[in-house]
């Protein structure tokens, strides 16, 4: 820290103030208390994260990470901040498509409006990507509702907005990229009209907040799973039983390891899989 002064002669001095180092004590209770909030567990990655969480401290005032843990027991603002940085929202459309085909001809099969969730939706790209395989599929004839919910804030007003880079997009044909939406400055808009039944929402699926959401046909949830220990994965299960309507899919990333359990039965296709209620 340095202040200007005026000294006796009244000519300007610059004043530096002996910065107090920053303390390092409180680091493991930071990473407990993200991982009690939402699941993630930053400890295999502790050494990566930790250069990122002391600049986050560093750029909002706090010179140690207790200081910052105290305030998180109390400060939403910093919280969703600091949730906002450790996150990882990697996603593109199109991602992982074979399994999300097999979603698609299940679509078929339910009557009535068929209702999909993409616990979490990261930028939305997985949301707007579902949406345009129903559409493009000639034999779906079903009414179906979207909604795409994630922790992360700034990842939803995203989605939200819809506005992609070429390499989101990198596995689109020109054909859809032309019907689905409007180039413009080198960004690709999604066009709304085509998506009036997709919703974002910021939720953490471990809140009781989740549970209003509704009952889904299809759950999506890829590439959440892979940031949480074994307790959170299978808490994460029981969220998805609640909300998941009788006969219904849950579908996980290729990566996501589900902990044994007595509350859904795995079914393979190709070299893919998806869950249902026992
Ligand atoms: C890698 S992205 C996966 C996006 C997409 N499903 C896909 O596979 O392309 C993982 C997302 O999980 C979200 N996430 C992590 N913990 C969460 C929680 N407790 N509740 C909701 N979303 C969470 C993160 O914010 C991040 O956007």
């Amino acid at each position: 820290m340095f202040f200007r002064k005026k000294n006796p002669k009244n000519e300007i001095e610059i004043v530096v103030e002996p910065v107090e180092p920053f303390n390092v004590y409180g680091f493991s209770d930071v990473l407990h208390f993200i991982k009690r909030e939402i699941g993630v567990d930053l400890f295999p990655k502790k050494y990566i994260i930790e250069t990122r969480i002391k600049v986050f401290c560093e750029e909002n005032g706090f010179n140690s990470f207790k200081k910052l843990f105290d305030e998180l027991q109390y400060n939403n603002d910093i919280k969703q901040k600091l949730i906002n940085l450790v996150t990882v929202n990697e996603t593109y459309f199109y991602r992982e498509l074979p399994q999300l085909l097999e979603a698609v001809e299940f679509a078929k099969t339910r009557e009535s409006t068929v209702n999909i969730i993409c616990a979490p939706c990261a930028t939305g790209e997985e949301v707007y990507t579902i949406s345009m395989l129903l559409k493009e599929d000639k034999n779906f004839h079903n009414n179906y509702e979207i909604k795409g919910i994630d922790i992360n804030t700034e990842a939803i007003t995203k989605a939200q907005q819809g506005i992609y880079t070429e390499r989101s997009l990198h596995k689109l044909t020109p054909e859809l990229k032309n019907r689905y939406f409007i180039h413009e400055n080198n960004m690709y808009k999604v066009d709304q009209s085509y998506f009036q039944n997709v919703k974002f929402m910021q939720v953490n699926i471990f809140e009781n907040r989740f549970g209003d959401c509704g009952k889904f046909d299809i759950i999506f949830s890829r590439n959440m799973l892979i940031y949480f220990d074994e307790e959170f994965r299978l808490n994460a299960m029981k969220r998805f039983h609640e909300i998941l309507k009788p006969g219904g899919r849950v579908y996980l990333g290729h990566a996501d390891i589900v902990p044994e359990n007595n509350l859904f039965d795995k079914h393979g296709f190709g070299s893919s899989c998806y869950y249902t209620k026992r």
